[in-house]
């Protein structure tokens, strides 16, 4: 028998998928199991093992994104060996591997992050790590009086408990902020969350509920939802991207694969790429997954910060199957530290969601959200937003002109068209963005290494810089000085490093 060696620990002190993964990995790494096995099909696996084929499935997704083992449509699932050879039109090999697969990769990599942003917060470093709006555009005073006004006028009600879906006022005009956007939503239909974080939370809470579930995600994709998955041990499957966002035509096989809960997207100015998905590509992505039932959760945390032109329609707006999940909130655009945002779901689930954010931290701070209330009627808040996004154009084309001077010719961007982030490539047959970064922390310069972003740690050449935190002046010295680690950190490795082979970009 294929597993007479496997015996499961049916306590579930490991999932079961992942202890089918690893007497696999075991064996092929041992070489048990020699390149071009043909593994079992799933069916029969599973009932050889006494297990549900969901299971096996996930072993074998799991397997897959290692590296370890390829799916060929209508043919099986074969051993491809420790040393898998890519070909020419799926994402670059993993350069940097964070730890191996147990646990989880998210696990290291947010481990990797949390160093990286101390190492980026000593004084003296300019930082473009962070995923921070720039303080000095927050608006205090107004806050002050916001908060003053509340407690005037409703005293001990705006610290007591209330409905956990959210304070109704508040509801409503955010309501108002979506209906400007085209989207048909009522107040009710609108569900407060401790920021955006939590709505995508409590989405994956109702929606991927199993540990086999498995998400769509961008590759790369938003830090905190890796997290989130990691924590959950939902899979991420990763779909590349190009420079219109995920790859719609890679998606349709994807499902038939993975038959995941859900997919995950950023449509516009994507983090960490910056990237905004054109209206033909959202309408793909819709068709696609209105046929497969799958639904959509869209982050739209940077919408509102557009510097070239409004943004394009949301997938919410656009949904007439019923499947479009929400998630927004205030913390790029206002002030992340009230902590507030927002979900806006099919109706029918309404209750659901509710019931769970309830269970989750009973109520948002009634206080903050009767103050974000009071400064949204306050008609401040366009105005704020014209500053930001003012002076945010001005960061980001400070920092284009600064990499145009001071970055090597063969690193490759692009210009974003909103949001808070440039992703560079550095030439992939030079030094990796983490030996970049630990150079350039002693000329007091920091960014995110790219392969924290990605579901199968690829982009390890890749840098997350955020334009809006500085001005333009440190923009101008930061980059400078990243300049000059790069060049020292060259000259030094090119003694040292191999050239490796160039691979495909993703972007
Ligand atoms: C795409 C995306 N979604 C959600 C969040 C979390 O936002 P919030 O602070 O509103 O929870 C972030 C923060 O970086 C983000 O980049």
């Amino acid at each position: 028998m294929f597993f007479s060696r496997l015996e499961l620990d049916r306590d579930k002190s490991r999932a079961l998928y992942l202890q089918v993964a690893d007497h696999l990995r075991q064996r092929i790494e041992s070489g048990d199991l020699a390149s071009e096995t043909r593994l079992p099909a799933s069916r029969v696996l599973a009932k050889q093992l006494g297990v549900n084929r969901v299971t096996v499935v996930n072993a074998y997704a799991e397997l897959e994104a290692e590296g370890l083992v390829t799916t060929r449509v209508g043919s099986g699932t074969y051993v491809t060996g420790p040393h898998q050879s890519h070909a020419p039109d799926e994402p670059p090999p993993i350069p940097v591997r964070l730890g191996s697969s147990q646990p989880r990769r998210h696990w290291d990599a947010g481990h990797m992050m949390t160093e990286m942003m101390r190492l980026a917060r000593q004084p003296g470093v300019i930082s473009f790590a962070a995923g921070t709006p720039a303080s000095e555009f927050i608006p205090v005073n107004e806050f002050r009086r916001a908060i003053n006004d509340v407690l005037r006028r409703d005293g001990a009600e705006a610290l007591q408990y209330e409905e956990a879906a959210g304070y109704f006022p508040l509801r409503d005009s955010i309501a108002e902020l979506l209906q400007a956007q085209a989207i048909e939503v009522k107040a009710s239909d609108i569900l407060i969350t401790a920021g955006c974080q939590q709505a995508v939370d409590i989405t994956l809470r109702v929606l991927a509920r199993s540990e086999h579930s498995a998400l769509v995600v961008e590759e790369p994709c938003y830090l905190g939802l890796l997290d989130l998955l990691s924590s959950r041990r939902i899979t991420p499957v990763g779909v590349p991207m190009d420079e219109q966002g995920l790859r719609v035509d890679q998606l349709e096989q994807i499902i038939l694969r993975h038959r995941p809960s859900l997919i995950y997207v950023t449509p516009n100015f994507h983090n960490p790429t910056g990237i905004t998905m054109p209206l033909g590509r959202r309408q793909a992505l819709l068709e696609i997954a209105a046929r497969y039932g799958v639904p959509i959760l869209e982050d739209t945390t940077y919408d509102e910060l557009y510097y070239d032109h409004q943004p394009l329609p949301t997938l919410k707006s656009l949904d007439t199957a019923g499947i479009v999940f929400q998630a927004g909130g205030f913390s790029k655009t206002l002030v992340p530290g009230i902590r507030i945002g927002y979900l806006v779901a099919p109706s029918q689930l309404q209750e659901r969601l509710v019931a769970t954010k309830q269970t989750t931290d009973i109520l948002t701070s009634p206080l903050n959200q009767r103050a974000l209330h009071a400064y949204l009627e306050s008609g401040h808040f366009p105005i704020h937003l014209k500053t930001v996004r003012d002076a945010y154009r001005t960061r980001r084309d400070a920092m284009l002109a600064a990499m145009q001077q001071h970055f090597p010719l063969e690193a490759c961007w692009r210009c974003p068209a909103g949001g808070i982030y440039l992703w560079v490539e550095m030439p992939q047959h030079g030094p990796t963005a983490t030996e970049l970064y630990l150079t350039a922390i002693n000329y007091n310069v920091a960014f995110s290494i790219g392969s924290v972003f990605s579901a199968g740690g690829y982009f390890a050449h890749a840098l997350r810089l955020n334009f809006a935190g500085c001005p333009p002046d440190e923009i101008e010295e930061g980059i400078r000085r990243l300049g000059k680690a790069w060049k020292e950190l060259l000259a030094r490795s090119n003694t040292l490093v191999e050239p490796r082979p160039a691979s495909v970009h993703i972007l």
